[in-house]
């Protein structure tokens, strides 16, 4: 059982929701992770897309740049670890999104031009700890819930520490309420 970890927390050690994934990752039997703020990927640009585009023309799936999205779709969980910013999450993560979403590899189309996942993980957890609390403005876990959905994954689930950036607030009180969470997990 592989657990894909990616790392999106920014802040490296300094990162509270770093602490919430390490809480979440100690059980698992392999952890391959990817760390995004010491990856510096870049952005698909257009010679980029029409790189990628030649290779997947010419089935050349060995190509480096399909490693990311190899490495995903052969996960068996995948983890992400995300701080809330600006409604969603770090920038870094939808990058390293551009790279993974490569059809025929994460998805692909059938006969009749529907869009089927083909990734193997039976599960995406989705950990985050924010300033203030999420309410209704979830954004980066919804877009992960239509990643999940696009690429066959059939369960989503999510956990935050909230209101860490409250002023007065107890910030240790907020992270056990999330540590309860996650050692609820399966
Ligand atoms: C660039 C940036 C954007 C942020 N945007 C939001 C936001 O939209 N809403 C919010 O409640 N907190 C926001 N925050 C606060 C973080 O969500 C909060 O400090 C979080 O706990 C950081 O996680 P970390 O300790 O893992 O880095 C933002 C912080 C940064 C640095």
């Amino acid at each position: 059982m592989t657990t894909l970890f990616v790392n999106a927390c920014m802040r490296g050690e300094d990162s509270r929701t770093l602490a919430l994934c390490r809480e979440y990752l100690q059980d698992k039997e392999e952890v391959v992770e990817v760390d995004l703020a010491t990856l510096g990927l870049k952005p698909f640009d257009a010679q980029m897309v029409a790189y990628r585009t030649e290779k997947q023309k010419a089935k050349a799936w060995d190509d480096p740049i399909f490693d990311l999205s190899h490495q995903f779709a052969e996960a068996d969980e995948v983890v992400i670890g995300a701080p809330y910013w600006d409604l969603s999450f770090p920038a870094a993560l939808k990058v390293y999104m551009e790279h993974v979403s490569v059809c025929d590899i994460a998805f692909h189309y059938t006969e009749d031009a529907r869009c089927e996942g083909i990734c193997k993980a039976d599960r995406l957890t989705y950990i985050a700890s924010c300033g203030g609390f999420v309410e209704g403005a979830n954004f980066g876990y919804e877009y992960f819930c239509g990643i999940a959905k696009m690429f066959g994954i059939p369960e989503t689930r999510f956990v935050a520490a909230e209101g860490l950036d409250i002023v007065g607030i107890d910030v240790e009180a907020q992270m056990d309420k999330a540590r309860a969470q996650i050692a609820a997990l399966d």
